[in-house]
């Protein structure tokens, strides 16, 4: 490979498109696949493939997208293309950053979430035999809508889209990708030679292929699988590359000592961490922000999110800790080793302790529980009054019997005992019993016998 000329590697990264075809208020690019948004997922590729230069272009008043784009990397330069007027003059709004100088150019597209750094090292790689650009072409299931790649015996002839090409173009399986190479010496002037005469009158970054031959420069290009760079143009697009991308991380898990019964049943997340000999049973929804650590079991139907909206406190499942079946932990959720959540509980900004079980239908949220404390059936933290969240803090050893309220802000104990059906007001000493129901009343004996035979004989009467 040649050395770099010290000018480095520039990234720029197209996130300025309106998405039409994708009917949604959101911009294409802030849509997810595995819980970070397509344009987090480019960046991300970018800075890992060790390209530290990144320039990411924006619609006009985009501070969202900028905002989401800034947030996956060090040091992104955000520009804004304040009419989209295609892919080479979005490419162009980053004139400042191309302005500069660079050993080498690389344009991604915000659309194209399932690039890998290793593909966007071949690709710069591919200029290594002088080519003044480099394409990223793969063969599509379906070529409708790409752009088609034509090739010689001397490397790429011109990309025509879709909507300008002939019959017998058409009828050409291998397609552009739309990441693109440029050596970076040439790099600006190529761009500003393009023009827009085509069907659509845009500035179409493709058109550098041919610019670059009428300059006499060759164009190379290299292949990669669609699952690496299929774009999403729509909803049925996007459901593809979310599917293929669920496909990659839960390959990475297994092959990292993850056991998955019905891996296709399970959803993960970009950022989950899984420890070793963790186990996760079907249908299992992972959203970001989730830490499992070793030995832990997911059972069936479970939900865990850790990041969602504003909250981003993340998800600890402990070591050895068993989560359901159909468990839900929310941000904040913290389990600590060997403690466990059973079926129908759920648990939000809340630390559970070493040991401690919370087994049945219960809801924790904003409270502590300490080691080894058992948290019975149907328990409740009230912890909002429709205004403001308070916090229970519930002591180790603590034992709360089924059907209990604890009304926050309160406090239980280290080893109190709170009586089943309680509903608790004030905070309960270490090592008490609280009871805090209506009292049994004496039997009355025969009460149940006699009623039977009143309303039997009422009924008789009026069936008559
Ligand atoms: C583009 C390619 C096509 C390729 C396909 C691969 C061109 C002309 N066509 O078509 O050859 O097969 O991608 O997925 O390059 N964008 C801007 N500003 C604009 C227009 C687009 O920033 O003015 C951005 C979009 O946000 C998007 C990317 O560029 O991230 C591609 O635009 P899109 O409209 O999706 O192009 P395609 O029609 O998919
Ligand atoms: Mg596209």
């Amino acid at each position: 490979m040649r050395t770099d000329d010290g000018r480095g590697t520039i990234a720029v990264i197209l996130a300025a498109g309106e998405g039409t075809r994708m009917r949604s208020a959101r911009p294409k690019v802030l849509h997810e696949i595995a819980g970070l948004s397509l344009v987090g997922h480019v960046v991300r590729a970018v800075a890992d493939s060790g390209i530290g230069r990144v320039a990411v272009v924006v619609g006009p008043d985009r501070a969202d997208v900028a905002m989401e784009a800034a947030r996956h990397a060090a040091g992104v330069a955000v520009f804004e293309q304040r009419e989209r007027r295609g892919t080479a003059h979005a490419a162009l709004a980053a004139r400042a950053a191309l302005e500069q100088g660079c050993h080498r150019l690389v344009v991604l597209f915000g659309d194209t979430p399932l690039v890998t750094p290793a593909t966007i090292g071949r690709l710069l790689a591919a200029l290594d035999g002088g080519a003044a650009v480099a394409v990223l072409a793969f063969r599509p299931a379906d070529p409708a809508g790409y752009g088609r790649v034509l090739t010689d015996g001397s490397g790429v002839i011109a990309i025509r889209e879709h909507k300008d090409a002939s019959d017998a173009e058409r009828a050409v399986g291998l397609c552009n990708a739309g990441l693109m190479a440029f050596d970076g010496r040439d790099a600006l002037a190529i761009l500003d030679a393009i023009g827009s005469a085509n069907a659509q009158g845009e500035f179409y970054l493709t058109d550098a292929v041919e610019v670059a031959r009428a300059r006499g420069r060759a164009v190379a290009w290299i292949e990669a699988a669609e699952a690496e760079v299929m774009g999403v143009n729509d909803r049925a697009q996007l459901a593809a590359a979310g599917r293929l991308m669920q496909e990659r991380l839960r390959e990475r898990a297994m092959r990292g000592g993850v056991t998955m019964i019905a891996p296709e049943t399970v959803h993960v997340a970009w950022d989950t961490v899984f420890g070793r000999d963790v186990v996760i049973e079907p249908n299992v929804f992972i959203g970001p922000g989730v830490r499992i650590e070793d030995d832990a079991v997911i059972h069936a139907s479970s939900h865990l999110v850790g990041a969602e909206g504003k909250s981003a406190e993340g998800v600890v499942v402990g070591s050895g800790v068993h989560v359901g079946p159909f468990a839900r932990l929310r941000p904040g959720a913290r389990l600590a080793k060997g403690a466990k959540v059973g079926n129908f509980v759920e648990i939000k900004a809340a630390d559970i302790g070493p040991g401690a079980k919370v087994s049945h239908l219960t809801y924790i949220g904003d409270a502590s529980v300490g080691a080894d404390a058992n948290i019975g059936a149907g328990t409740i933290t009230c912890n909002y009054d429709g205004f403001l969240k308070y916090r229970t803090e519930i002591g180790a050893r603590a034992f709360i019997g089924s059907n209990s309220a604890l009304v926050a802000p309160v406090r239980i104990g280290e080893g109190a005992i709170v009586g089943a059906g309680s509903v608790v007001t004030k905070d309960v000493a270490a090592d008490a019993l609280a009871v805090a129901r209506g009292r049994q009343q004496p039997d009355r004996a025969g009460w149940a016998a006699r009623f039977r035979e009143t309303m039997s004989e009422r009924k008789a009467a009026k069936a008559r």
